[in-house]
């Protein structure tokens, strides 16, 4: 059978929420044209992100009824801290609330002032907790990314001459880590390949740099591995897995993207030295060790989730749904970064509305547009997101794990090209305020006129 089809039945509904184009319109005036701030209850569908989203299981309902909430020594961590072992072959698991908890404690404990941190791309969260460090986070992305419109395998992938090239003028020890994003969030959801990760691997061991994933959406990366790269067509999802990690010396992963919890993040490390200071400083502002900053039934969704992402009828569904909204739109002549990606599809806002110049937010108009147009929310990653460090002007429709079917994707698809066959009467934006750090999550904005 050629029909791929959801791998799941649904046994709890939520209701949408529709509202009219008036209602929008007035909604988005309150908000002062930022999405981030308007009501959940007021979006229709709602692609903001995909993380802390998904659906849970069964089964993960029912580990959370199981959670053992004892301030020390829950059973729920230790189970936890089984399963990502087992998977990632870390020696020490620290649990914190979120990814960027999870972060902020390891540039505390690695990174000072005056430092680099490259990665192939550094998400908002991890760019912001670099520079709140006095540090520089250095985005290194391979050359073929530059074209979103080249259809390539493994267009995540980290510039490993560049790599050499940054770390011969800045010198090693000026590099406390070298950082990878898998899948790559900033630069369209693109994955990395086992090769690239093992040159990354080398060059950090070879310069005596710690070397740490960004591993949020690993299984999904793991995924693109097994259907794209030579040698890896019969290897599981969980064995490439096991090998990406088995090249690093940590990890930073929030648990809201690839184990399906709504909450959750993991610190892993093999260093002992800097896991008892990792672990010093949880303690301080997490939580006990055994529990993180989390509820032991969250541990027990996180372990359930991370065992059932790895499952190969899911991550075909997964990785086909996404590219199903990517070809509706592309063929029909909206540009998005190609090929699609795993969690998302970008739409290249700059190519599609090339008469608002980046100063007046094109990915943010379209943002807008769509919102008013359909009541689908999703994000800015352009200028607005990154500031100058911004390379496109991209509108990123995000896809909740296990939340949308496809007739809702299908009016996603419709709304879109509906826009799309009147873009040029979209206008920019102009920001009337904005935060020192962040900018895009609280930021307000005034329509330009004609
Ligand atoms: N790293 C990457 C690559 C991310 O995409 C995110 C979050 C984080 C780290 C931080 O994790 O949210 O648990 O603190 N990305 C979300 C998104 C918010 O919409 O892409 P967190």
């Amino acid at each position: 059978m050629k029909s791929i089809i959801e791998p799941f039945r649904i046994k709890s509904v939520e209701p949408l929420h529709h509202t009219t184009a008036d209602q929008r319109q007035a909604f988005l005036e309150q908000a002062g044209y930022n999405l981030f701030l308007i009501e959940a209850d007021r979006i229709l569908i709602d692609l903001l992100t995909d993380s802390g989203t998904s659906a849970m299981s069964t089964a993960q309902w029912a580990a959370i009824m199981r959670g053992d909430e004892s301030y020390a020594g829950s059973p729920s961590f230790y189970r936890l801290e089984r399963v990502a072992r087992e998977l990632t072959g870390f020696r020490h698991i620290i649990p914190a609330h979120q990814g960027r908890a999870a972060e902020r404690i390891l540039f505390s404990v690695l990174c000072r002032k005056g430092q680099v941190i490259p990665s192939n791309a550094h998400f908002d969260t991890t760019r912001a907790n670099i520079e709140f460090h006095g540090a520089r986070a250095v985005d290194l992305p391979s050359p073929e990314a530059a074209d979103t419109q080249a259809r390539l395998p493994f267009k995540g992938n980290m510039d490993v001459p560049a790599l050499r090239q940054l770390i011969a003028r800045e010198g090693a020890g000026r590099i406390p880590l070298i950082m990878l994003t898998i899948t790559n969030n900033s630069g369209g959801g693109q994955p990395v390949s086992m090769a690239n990760i093992r040159e990354v691997s080398e060059v950090a061991r070879q310069n005596g740099i710690p070397f740490y994933l960004d591993a949020c959406r690993f299984a999904e990366n793991a995924w693109f591995i097994h259907r794209q790269e030579p040698g890896y067509e019969q290897r599981t999802p969980k064995q490439i897995a096991q090998e990406m990690f088995s090249l690093a010396d940590g990890c930073t992963f929030s648990a809201k993207k690839d184990a399906f919890a709504n909450i959750g993040g993991l610190l892993c490390a093999n260093d002992d030295r800097l896991a008892q200071q990792e672990i010093n400083l949880l303690i301080l502002t997490e939580g006990f060790p055994t529990y993180g900053g989390l509820a032991g039934r969250d541990l027990e969704a996180i372990a359930t989730g991370l065992q059932e992402v790895l499952d190969p009828d899911y991550l075909r569904y997964r990785i086909a749904s996404t590219a199903y909204l990517g070809r509706h739109i592309a063929d029909q002549g909206v540009p998005i970064v190609e090929p699609p990606g795993g969690h998302a599809i970008y739409i290249d806002a700059g190519r599609m509305l090339p008469h608002i110049p980046k100063e007046q937010f094109p990915g943010q108009a379209l943002a807008v547009e769509l919102y008013r147009h359909a009541g689908i929310r999703s994000v800015e990653i352009g200028t607005l997101m990154f500031g100058p460090a911004a390379r496109f002007e991209l509108l990123r429709l995000a896809i909740p794990r296990r939340v949308y079917t496809q007739s809702h994707i299908d009016y996603v698809v419709e709304a879109i090209l509906e826009v799309n066959a009147r873009k040029e009467q979209l206008r920019g934006l102009k920001i009337t305020w904005e935060p020192p750090f962040l900018r895009h999550f609280s930021a307000r904005f005034e329509p330009l006129g004609r």
